[in-house]
């Protein structure tokens, strides 16, 4: 469910004409819904009742500090991956104490930067990790909270890239070397394990496979607790799937109350890492055709401004920001930039011609997090739209962004 609609034959967001801000902040641009985020993030605070429960928004899938504001707001924490994004969360003024630092290749720098400002946990994804937190810890003198990753095994049924949960996989441990980092953990002074993680993958729309998952973590609750420890939270990760074209997927409350069952009679706090299941339906890429040539529609929105269809072979729906009574035709809607492998939808049918507006729907998540300046392309902007007023939060690149970092040309 989002708040892009049309009103008659114009596409809005919420009370706002896309045309509106295009005309303003041209194209391509980056377009929020503020009340989409709000609902998905409610649609997961409000659910939990059995279990006391902490949402960490997936910070890699929209990173801006004006939506990690409006999520935290929300009562939402963080799932990070580097510095960078710790950076992010504490901007957004996030309590450390709702932070969670996941990702297998933690530096010493991050590892620091973490403990010193005092984040719930660092989720461990190895032993060679875990050895040099405890070492980072012990050379300042402090303790450094853990939960360990393990793979629960189960094979999320996802895109290649976006499967995280096997044994083959890079992340996280086995559940054998999970006890053993447990136990390690138990005996050392500079460590303390406060919980539990796995996520088993990406876009998932099948409610048994968090399930199997649930369960195995179970399982492994009362292991770890048979070796003394007691945890403050089971995190779950993320990972629940949305609708792209037409996939069924699963309602956050129906996987909270899932985990609730699963979890019933434990004391432990349930956190979940959602990304994709609270912005990507929150966001829309505008862009411009530019030419129309035989059933392609080439428009001034690119791979780079959009990587997903390129890198995944993601679908995505493709709105006329305004409709007419021309006729549909199949169009392939590609970008100007130098490979065949740049096109943002396939075979989509469309009536839009030279200087028509396009939504690309559905690309708030692992969408303007993932583009470049591949070809010299300037980064598009970031404007969230609030009931009928709009706001740029990040503004489009210069040229002169281009080259601002680049050295050398003194002599
Ligand atoms: C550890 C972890 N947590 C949460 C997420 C968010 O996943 P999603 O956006 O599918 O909810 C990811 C994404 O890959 C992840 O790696």
């Amino acid at each position: 469910m989002d708040y892009f609609n049309y009103k008659q034959d114009e596409l809005f967001a919420e009370e706002v004409s896309l045309k509106d801000i295009a005309e303003q902040h041209g194209t391509p641009a980056y377009v929020y819904s503020r009340a989409t985020l709000e609902r998905h993030a409610k649609a997961y605070t409000d659910s939990f009742s059995a279990m006391s429960g902490l949402v960490c928004f997936s910070v890699k899938a929209l990173s801006n500090i004006s939506i990690l504001k409006v999520l935290k707001d929300c009562g939402c924490g963080f799932d990070i991956v580097s510095g960078g994004e710790l950076h992010r969360a504490l901007l957004a003024g996030a309590d450390p104490q709702k932070i969670i630092f996941s990702g297998v290749g933690k530096s010493e720098v991050e590892m620091a930067a973490g403990i010193n400002n005092g984040i719930l946990s660092f989720n461990i994804e190895s032993k060679s990790e875990l050895m040099r937190l405890e070492s980072v810890a012990s050379s300042m003198q402090k303790i450094a909270p853990i939960a360990i990753r393990f793979n629960p095994g189960v094979d999320a049924g996802v895109h290649e890239f976006t499967k995280t949960g096997r044994k083959s996989d890079k992340f996280g441990v086995s559940i054998e070397d999970a006890l053993e980092l447990a136990k390690h953990c138990i005996r050392s002074k500079n460590l303390q394990m406060v919980g539990l993680t796995c996520h088993i993958g990406s876009q998932i729309t099948e409610l048994q496979k968090f399930e199997e998952a649930a369960h195995q973590s179970l399982k492994m609750l009362c292991e770890v607790e048979a070796l003394g420890a007691t945890l403050d939270f089971i995190d779950m990760g993320g990972g629940l799937g949305v609708t792209y074209v037409n996939e069924e997927t699963i309602e956050p409350h129906e996987l909270i109350q899932s985990y609730e069952t699963i979890f019933k009679g434990r004391s432990e706090r349930l956190i979940v890492e959602p990304g994709r299941s609270i912005s990507a339906n929150a966001g829309v890429m505008l862009a411009k055709v530019e030419y129309e040539k035989d059933a392609f529609l080439i428009t001034d929105a690119a791979m780079n401004d959009l990587l997903r269809p390129a890198l995944y072979q993601a679908h995505h729906e493709v709105w006329q920001v305004q409709k007419n009574s021309n006729m549909l035709q199949n169009y392939n809607v590609v970008g100007p930039i130098c490979e065949t492998g740049d096109f943002l939808a396939k075979n989509v049918s469309l009536s839009a011609g030279e200087g028509d507006l396009l939504a690309i729907r559905t690309v708030g998540a692992y969408g303007f997090v993932m583009s470049s300046n591949y070809n010299s392309r300037t980064r598009a902007p970031e404007i969230l739209v609030d009931k009928d007023q709009f706001s740029l939060i990040r503004r489009r690149e210069h040229l002169s962004d281009l080259t601002a970092l680049e050295e050398g040309l003194d002599d």
